[in-house]
């Protein structure tokens, strides 16, 4: 009886959802190349991690202490009352008061120092200073969108606030008051080197503080189990010295989507993004670029796309991005498993089939989404801090490059 429940109780995984696990698995490994990442909660340039730091040495101090005595009082005893060592049996006795009370009183005192060490520590972490610095992170399946509170749009370029997507920038040397939320399953908001993590939930938001002394780039991720592409959610945090961060808010405020001169690949590319094909797949309606009409809120906001040094959430970079972005356009989830963009290969109903060339004047109009020099956040942080991991810029002409199509292809089980 019992074996055949635990029969029918047995999980038998189907196919699709073996191919879906291996490929997670396989997402979090093999895709893409990052250049090297230091990820470390022991980053005391956070004033976060400091204080994470101090927690956890006190704890390891007091641990250590209880260890130390525990093991003496443990080897002496082994070692007064040896057998060969005390021929009569050793004196029977219960009742002794003083050393009860002192058995239950230590452990007591020991859980009140590391409570009242660990309230004190979420007393100076989770209350945001009154001038932090927001940033909202809105994290979506499988993609972040970096939105500034304090930094509208000059009103000459187009509305709403400046947004990033995977790429957050932020001012070095001050308190930043992050506010996680999601548009649809629970994702996690964890830049390892910057601070704590924190969930970031549908139709909640949750303000905690980041920060670090020092201007770099640091690797975050999302640290919930949220699909297929969770190993696949990756952000970066630049942050810059105050000055520098101001010439990219201005740069960023007055920033209009520049108008591609007429007959060029990258007008061909415009009308695409702005009305799909046949009247159906614009990818306006789901991206917005600003300083156009395009306002769509739920893809990552494309705004500075070309100026952007990594591609699908981080999971490529620097030359990669060029390798992979016309296979990202035509059909995204045969290279980063469960992204949710439409195919553009015929294989998702309703949506067209692009052509390579439809597919390369795309591309070019994409990567004509360039920040003034005075505001790309990647030359500035590259010359400032010369060994921070910055990826290379991309190729300002597209690639036509598919020779990842049959990889993919294989990877899907020929499909
Ligand atoms: Cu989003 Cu895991």
């Amino acid at each position: 009886m019992l074996n055949s429940l635990f029969c029918r109780a047995a999980w038998r995984p189907s196919r699709a959802a073996k191919t879906a696990l291996g490929l997670a698995l396989l997402s979090s490994s093999a895709l893409g190349q990052q250049v090297n990442q230091s990820l470390s909660i022991g980053d005391l340039s956070s004033g976060y991690n400091r204080e994470m730091f101090w927690l956890a040495l006190w704890a390891i101090v007091i641990s250590i202490i209880i260890f130390v005595g525990v093991s003496w009082a443990l080897f002496y005893t082994v070692q007064k009352f040896r057998e060969d060592k005390n021929d009569a049996a050793p004196a029977q006795f219960h009742g002794n008061n003083r050393l009860e009370v002192t058995l239950v009183a230590v452990p007591v005192v020991i859980v009140i120092v590391l409570a009242l060490l660990t309230v004190r520590a979420m007393a100076r972490l989770n209350p945001t200073p009154a001038g932090a610095y927001p940033v909202t992170a809105v994290a979506a399946q499988f993609y972040w969108n970096f939105e500034y509170p304090n930094v509208k749009v000059d009103a000459a370029a187009g509305t709403g606030l400046v947004t990033n997507g995977n790429e957050m920038i932020v001012p070095s040397k001050t308190k930043i008051a992050v506010t996680a939320t999601s548009r649809d399953v629970i994702h996690g908001f964890w830049v390892p080197n910057l601070g704590g993590q924190r969930d970031a939930i549908p139709s909640v938001k949750k303000t905690w503080q980041i920060d670090n002394d020092k201007a770099g780039v640091y690797q975050g991720n999302c640290t919930v189990l949220c699909g297929a592409s969770h190993a696949n959610m990756r952000f970066k945090v630049i942050a810059l010295p105050e000055a520098e961060y101001q010439q990219f808010v201005s740069a960023a405020q007055a920033y209009k989507a520049p108008v591609a001169a007429a007959g060029t690949a990258a007008a061909a590319g415009y009308t695409i993004f702005m009305q799909g094909k046949g009247g159906a797949g614009a990818c306006a309606a789901c991206h917005r670029v600003q300083g156009t009409a395009a306002a769509g809120q739920s893809g990552p906001d494309l705004s500075f796309f070309g100026s952007r040094r990594t591609l699908g959430a981080g999971v490529w970079e620097g030359a990669d991005v060029d390798t992979h972005l016309h296979q990202w356009i035509k059909a995204s989830s045969s290279i980063k498993p469960g992204s949710v963009m439409p195919h553009y290969d015929g294989s998702t109903q309703g949506y067209p089939t692009l052509t390579d060339q439809e597919l390369t004047d795309l591309e070019a109009y994409l990567k004509t989404l360039q920040l003034p020099d005075e505001g790309n956040y990647w030359m500035k942080i590259s010359a400032l801090v010369p060994d921070a991991p910055v990826p290379a810029a991309q190729n300002p002409t597209p690639s036509s490059v598919n020779a990842i199509t049959s990889a993919s292809t294989a990877m899907n089980g020929g499909k």
